[in-house]
């Protein structure tokens, strides 16, 4: 019997017999992915001005990764490349769109970033945007003042950190 299930962390809906180990939407682990009736997504957040500054510093992260990671899937010379850029392009638009409804924009802003046509230089890129992610995800959830942004910071660094692990795989 299949059942509805909800990811806490981007609130997207997933029809299936067993939740997924990780998010199709956003990446979370599958400890953030609740049965929908039973699922707590909130979006309304009280925000601290550092909790502010955080989410609208993450949502530049986001929208330039997600931006990186389009153009990447456009321009690498490898056809393996292609989908993985694609992929994780996707999860990172939609981590830009959590962040847009913490801060209550109407819409994502519009992101400008070059990528490089040999598959290496795109990975070697990919994993230095991961790297300074997880580091300033990692701060932020360290010094959030609300529970929600805490969660939502602390999601983020174990979803980077499998973005991680798919570009260190490919560099050695
Ligand atoms: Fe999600
Ligand atoms: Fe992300």
């Amino acid at each position: 019997m299949v059942k509805l299930y909800r990811c806490i962390i981007c609130g997207d809906a997933y029809i299936g017999e067993n939740p997924p180990a990780n998010c199709p939407f956003c990446g979370a682990h599958i400890e953030y992915i609740k049965e929908a009736k039973d699922a707590v997504v909130n979006f309304d957040v009280e925000l601290s001005a550092r909790d502010k500054a955080n989410a609208q510093h993450a949502l530049v992260v986001e929208v330039s990764n997600a931006t990186f990671y389009a153009c990447a899937a456009d321009k690498t010379d490898d056809p393996e490349g292609k989908i993985l850029f694609k992929a994780l392009g996707k999860i990172e638009a939609e981590h830009a769109s959590v962040w847009k409804k913490i801060l209550k924009l109407k819409s994502v802003p519009q992101g400008n970033e070059t990528c490089h046509s040999q598959n290496v230089e795109n990975l070697k890129d990919s994993h230095a945007r991961e790297t300074r992610a997880i580091d300033f995800y990692r701060k932020s959830a360290a010094e959030a003042d609300s529970s929600r942004i805490k969660q939502i910071f602390e999601a983020l660094v174990d979803i980077e950190t499998d973005h991680l692990h798919l570009s260190e795989e490919r560099l050695k």
